[in-house]
Formats: C-alpha cells, sequence, structure tokens
C-alpha cells in the first residue's frame, strides 16, 4: 500500500503523514508539498516503523515522483480559515489547488483511492471528479470527501447523554455535506440508541455543525483544525485501507458521487444533490454501497435536511461550474 499525502508540510499534513507512517498497513509513504517536505520527510524517517518513506517538492518532476503507483492519495492541501471566514471563502485558492493535484492523480496514479480534505469539500470532491471525468479515468467508488471530523465531533459532543466511558463507541451518522447548516447529524439513528434532552437538542446539533468555529475562534488567526483533523483523516483512509485488504463490514460517513454508487441512485433522487455524504459501507473495490438513511430521519431531522440540500446544490454547481467554464 503506498499512501501519498498531498499538503503535507502543512498543520494536517504533518500530523497525518506521523499517523501514516506508525501505520503498519501502510508499506511506502510519500509526502508532496509545494515547501517543507525535505525536512518533514527527513524528520518521520528516523520513526523505526514499516513504511518506507520519501518526500517530493514540485521541482525536479516531484509530482510525477510521488504520484507515480500511488494506491491511495490523501489532500490535505490548502489554506485554512481565518476568524470570520466561511469554507466558501477558501474556494477561490483551494479550488486551483485541488484541480491542479487531481490532474496529477489523473496522469500519474489513475487507479488511486482519492480522499479531499481540502476545503470547501462541498466544492472540491465535484471539482475532482469533473477532472477525472475530463481525463477519462473517474471512478465514483474511489473518489471520497473526508467528513470524519463532522461525525467525530458529533460522538464526542454527544457523549454527557449517553454516559459511554468511551465516546467513539456511540455511532452517529451525520450525513449532508461538510460545512455549516449542510451538515447534518442524525441523532435519531444514533446506535446505541440516545436520549437527547428536547431543550439540548438545537445546542447539540449546532455544534457539530459549527463546530470548527470554535478552533478557529480558539487558534485566533493561526489556523483551523489540525490535529483532530489529522485524526479523523487517518481514521477514515485506515477503514478504507483495511476495507481494500479485505476486512469486511466497515461502514463510515463520506461525501461520494452518489450515481457512481450501489444504492445511491434511490439518495439522489430523494435529496436533489448528486454528492452527499452517507453512511458507506467499504470494500476492495473502494465504495460498495450507500445506506440510505434519509428516508429515515425524524421529523426535526428532515428540517435540517431540507436546509441541507439548498446550501448544498450550489456548493455543487460552483464546483463543476469551475472546471466546465474555468474563471
Ligand atoms: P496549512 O496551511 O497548515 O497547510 C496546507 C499545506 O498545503 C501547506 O503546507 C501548503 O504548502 C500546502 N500546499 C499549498 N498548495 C499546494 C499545492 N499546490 N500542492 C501541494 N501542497 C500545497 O492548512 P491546514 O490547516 O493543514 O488545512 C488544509 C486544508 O484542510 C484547508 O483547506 C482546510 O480548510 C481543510 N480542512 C478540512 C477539514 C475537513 O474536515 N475536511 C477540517 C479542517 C481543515
Amino acid at each position: 500500500m503506498k499512501v501519498v499525502v498531498a499538503g503535507a508540510s502543512g498543520g494536517i499534513g504533518q500530523p497525518l503523514s506521523l499517523l501514516m507512517k506508525a501505520c503498519p498497513l501502510v508499506d511506502h509513504l510519500s509526502l508532496y508539498d509545494v515547501v517543507n517536505t525535505p525536512g518533514v520527510t527527513a524528520d518521520l524517517s528516523h520513526i523505526s516503523s514499516v513504511a518506507k518513506i520519501e518526500g517530493f517538492l514540485p521541482k525536479d518532476d516531484g509530482m510525477k515522483k510521488a504520484f507515480t503507483g500511488a494506491d491511495m492519495v490523501v489532500i490535505p492541501a490548502g489554506i485554512p480559515r481565518k476568524p470570520g471566514m466561511t469554507r466558501d471563502d477558501l474556494f477561490k485558492i483551494n479550488a486551483g489547488i485541488v484541480r491542479d493535484l487531481i490532474k496529477g492523480v489523473a496522469e500519474f496514479c489513475p487507479e488511486a483511492y482519492v480522499l479531499v480534505i481540502s476545503n470547501p469539500v462541498n466544492s472540491t470532491v465535484p471539482i475532482a471528479a469533473e477532472v477525472l471525468k475530463g481525463a477519462g479515468v473517474f471512478n465514483p467508488k474511489k473518489l471520497f470527501g473526508v467528513t470524519t471530523l463532522d461525525v467525530v465531533r458529533a460522538e464526542t459532543f454527544v457523549q454527557e447523554y449517553t454516559g459511554e466511558k468511551d465516546p467513539s463507541k456511540t455511532v452517529i451518522p451525520v450525513i449532508g455535506g461538510h460545512s455549516g447548516e449542510t451538515i447534518v447529524p442524525l441523532w435519531s439513528q444514533a446506535k446505541p440508541a440516545v436520549k437527547i434532552p428536547e431543550d439540548k437538542l438545537d445546542a447539540l446539533t449546532h455544534r457539530v455543525q459549527f463546530g470548527g468555529d470554535e478552533v478557529v475562534k480558539a487558534k485566533d488567526g493561526a489556523g483551523s483544525a489540525t490535529l483532530s483533523m489529522a485524526y479523523a483523516g487517518f481514521r477514515f483512509a485506515e477503514k478504507v485501507i483495511k476495507a481494500v485488504k479485505g476486512e469486511s463490514g466497515i461502514v463510515e460517513p463520506t461525501f461520494v458521487y452518489l450515481p457512481g454508487v450501489e444504492g445511491g441512485d434511490e439518495i439522489a433522487k430523494e435529496t436533489g444533490c448528486e454528492f452527499f455524504s452517507v453512511p458507506v459501507e467499504l470494500g476492495p473495490e473502494g465504495a460498495k454501497k450507500a445506506h440510505n438513511i434519509v428516508s429515515s430521519a425524524n421529523d426535526y431531522e428532515k428540517k435540517l435536511l431540507k436546509a441541507c440540500y439548498d446550501g448544498l446544490g450550489g456548493n455543487i454547481s460552483k464546483g463543476i461550474e469551475f472546471v466546465k467554464n474555468p474563471p
């Protein structure tokens, strides 16, 4: 398993690369960034784990060398938010960064599983799909928007109502997109079931939808979530790797192109969105089956979903448009 981290020198990239280097399922780790990869690579190379590590900068065909032969490319490249910014404000810069990295994927490792972390995920994943389509190598089963941080936050924040010692033992499907109101935690589908007092529901939901703002505010201009995101990104990547290696029954919410995944057509019809995050069963081919839990939402959650559809549709079109009619 050769894994590339593209944006490896950044706030997310460094701890994510550390977790990848320590993971016994990774044989070869390839770090790519426009700055500082020699230092990050030298540092991580002293860790006595199985993964062989190499680092590249754009010069001397660096992207080609980094990406060739990759089985998985994880992309946390691009600028993060500062206080007062929405994820959509990042579009101007990050759209082009993601487009160019995906062009590299299409050229040098078209068979790789691609995990997009760069924001706005609601638009960068459609951008990635369009670029791959344009190059004739789009496999919807292998393109994932990483929304795991929303799931991790929901598990953590609901703990006060579950009484569980280990918050990760409560499964909360968080669906929709990855920004503000497009993030929809389906508390009614929690496993095991959890009873949230009705007067606490709005605050808890809001905290999951806007939890990223807490970190942006606390960092006070120094960026957004990096350590919790590296944890979440690694958790998702590890699940994909385990499924690829044959472990069955792994299900995790992720933002996918629904018409390309089994079970996705029905969800696309119901939501009116071609890209959407739902719990997806993972297998050796990538996304094996999208689980339709949209229809099981209760009335409270249906209202949240309505707001999600309204916002998400525009984000998706903006991404597609960026590739079809470049500015
Ligand atoms: P950062 O600024 O610390 O790191 C970004 C890295 O990307 C830098 O090292 C930079 O040199 C690199 N980079 C820029 N252009 C590049 C290119 N063309 N090719 C390769 N590397 C390039 O930012 P941070 O905090 O690591 O965040 C990265 C992205 O992740 C942001 O867009 C942020 O909004 C997003 N994010 C996503 C989350 C999610 O849940 N999906 C959660 C938190 C952040």
